[in-house]
């Protein structure tokens, strides 16, 4: 993970958190070696969940189950995570972990293309989150926005960085400039200008983690 913090700052907020349970420890020494959104953004993404009082979630691109583990931690008994991942192996793994943490029945798993799953669902969703290829999140967004509860939040993770993402002509991109980017870096942007322009969200970038868009929709 490119880490945006000072060291000393990501130490304070990392030892604010209380230590997770066996599970997610466990999945957290598995995540050494896979793109997670890390502890302080479960932990973050859990308090959202909370305080949205959220019964159901989208996550676009899953993995092994990471994120999804902490969202249903926050969900009530009949509340309902949607994993979609394109990788059955992934997905196994998942199913087995939320299995393990007795959330097995508020997950729905889905394998295949995130952009072609959320489609067969009505939503509406309390919180999406959306981390799965950067140069389609605009596309994901798209697709999901009027599913979106009033009261709800969408979550970008890597809205700051990601192995060759280009931060500084993102950051361009966000105050007027028009750089020459990458195609990843452009999704980035494309996402980031667009949730901010648009009047039905109110949206701050939380530098935890990669950087989380968090986007509140009215
Ligand atoms: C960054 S990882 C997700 C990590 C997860 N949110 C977590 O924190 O545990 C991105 C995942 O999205 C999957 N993925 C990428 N594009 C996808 C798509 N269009 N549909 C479904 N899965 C996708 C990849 O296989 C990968 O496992």
């Amino acid at each position: 993970m490119t880490e945006i913090l000072p060291e000393s700052t990501r130490r304070f907020t990392r030892a604010s958190i209380a230590e997770p349970d066996d599970v997610l420890r466990e999945m957290e020494e598995r995540g050494e070696e896979f793109p997670t959104v890390g502890r302080e953004v479960g932990q973050f993404l859990r308090l959202l969940a909370r305080m949205v009082d959220a019964r159901r979630v989208f996550e676009f691109g899953s993995g092994f189950g990471y994120s999804a583990y902490w969202f249903a931690g926050a969900l009530p008994e009949d509340g309902q995570v949607v994993l979609t991942e394109h990788d059955p192996d992934e997905l196994d793994e998942a199913r087995e972990y939320l299995d393990r943490g007795g959330f097995a029945d508020r997950a729905a798993f889905e394998e295949g293309d995130a952009l072609d799953t959320v489609q067969g669902y009505d939503g509406p969703f309390d919180v999406v989150l959306i981390d799965h290829q950067k140069r389609r999140y605009p596309e994901a967004l798209a697709e999901v926005r009027e599913k979106v509860a009033p009261g709800g939040v969408v979550v970008a993770d890597n809205a700051m960085v990601s192995g060759a993402q280009d931060f500084d002509g993102i950051l361009d991109a966000l105050e007027g400039g028009a750089p020459d980017l990458d195609e990843e870096s452009r999704g980035i942007a494309e996402y980031l200008t667009t949730v901010r322009d648009d009047p039905e969200f109110e949206t701050s970038v939380v530098p935890l983690g990669e950087g989380i868009a968090v986007s509140y929709r009215r």
